[in-house]
């Protein structure tokens, strides 16, 4: 072959109109192979005269070297080219809605959708936000709340122990240890209420093991009995969305408040459903008092045990079921689907706050 610009223009051509690496590679072998055009050339170049070897050699030289610069641009406009088809296809469309089904599936469990309608209801009325551990210890969870040891009101919780038993580490049996928490690390007044788990080795339909319960404390100058009952009663016809709601304190006996009160809210019960707010039955919803002066003695010290202060306790699971009409407490935590969808809250389920 003496004249290659007729190979070299077909090269060229071929080179342009491949459109992917394996067909570039095709052609590389087609002209650079071991049996390729080219190479079957240059064998033949020892055969001729110095002069044509120099020739010839120079123009398969150049030939080679526009082959393979244009075969590395080509790799590059084929690689760009395939990122932007890439890019085209994996492109999402942010104008389109959401599909609705994915939440419908997922559900708020009723125990934090209740305790968050309490944080927003406790929080709009003054309180501010507290938290213990659940691993509490003897003082706090008993001696402080003046439940010294050997007392009968320790029968009465249930404990479980954590560990050895001189540890003296417990679940906590009630959110109360909060209340010694905060009035030995804050400053009074107080005004503070406390949710969170709590534990009692007990199971049965109306117990389970762990439960949920709400503390409310308030320490200041001058705060009564009368302040508690206009609080509860307040809190009391939010919750429930009812102005109807009547509440009856009854004198109970608690070792960390005196005088205290278990306190009933009025109901009626037809055909197996409760109606909140009328008739005459009562369904007991939580215990409350004035801070006994102990309590303040053991975490404030002798000098401020006079200081006046209310406390409550509420089981949340308890106003769960009277709210939403649930009738059996061990549901809440068998993690059955079927029920989380039907007694479950959809995400943007919000809390009415309207009465504010
Ligand atoms: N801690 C008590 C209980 O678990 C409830 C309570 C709290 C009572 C605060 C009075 C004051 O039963």
């Amino acid at each position: 072959m003496e004249n290659y610009d007729q190979l070299i223009q077909s090269a060229m051509v071929e080179i342009d109109s491949s459109n992917s690496i394996e067909l570039l590679e095709n052609i590389r072998i087609k002209y650079f192979g071991k049996n390729g055009i080219v190479s079957q050339e240059l064998k033949k170049i020892s055969k001729l005269n110095d002069e044509k070897k120099r020739k010839i050699g120079k123009e398969l030289n150049e030939f080679k070297s526009t082959f393979f610069k244009n075969v590395e641009l080509k790799k590059v406009r084929i690689r760009k080219q395939e990122i932007s088809e890439q890019l085209k296809k994996e492109s999402i469309d942010i104008s389109l809605p959401p599909r609705s089904s994915s939440f419908i599936e997922a559900k708020i469990h009723p125990i934090t959708q209740t305790t968050n309608e309490i944080v927003s209801i406790l929080g709009s009325m003054g309180l501010s936000y507290e938290e213990g551990p659940d691993v509490e210890d003897d003082f706090h969870n008993f001696t402080a709340l003046n439940i010294p040891k050997n007392h009968p009101a320790r029968q009465m919780h249930d404990t479980f122990y954590v560990g050895e038993k001189n540890e003296g580490l417990v679940l906590r049996t009630h959110t109360s240890p909060v209340q010694i928490r905060t009035l030995m690390n804050k400053t009074l007044p107080l005004r503070i209420f406390a949710p969170g788990r709590t534990y009692r080795c007990d199971s049965d339909i109306t117990h389970t093991p762990m439960f949920h319960q709400v503390e409310g404390l308030v320490v200041e100058e001058g705060v009564t009995f009368a302040n508690l009952k206009w609080f509860l009663e307040k809190f009391c016809k939010i919750f429930f969305n009812n102005d109807d709601i009547n509440l009856r304190f009854r004198p109970s006996y608690f070792p960390f408040t005196e005088p205290s009160a278990e306190v009933d809210i009025n109901c009626k019960v037809e055909s197996g459903k409760i109606h909140l707010g009328e008739g005459d039955s009562w369904m007991e919803i939580l215990g409350c008092g004035m801070v006994h002066p102990n309590v303040f003695k053991m975490s404030l010290g002798e000098k401020n045990m006079n200081t006046n202060g209310f406390a409550f306790g509420m089981g949340i699971e308890r106003l769960a079921m009277l709210k939403y009409g649930m009738p059996d407490l061990r549901n809440f935590f068998e993690s059955d689907l079927r029920w989380l969808r039907h007694y479950g809250f959809s995400f943007f389920e919000t809390t009415d706050l309207s009465w504010r």
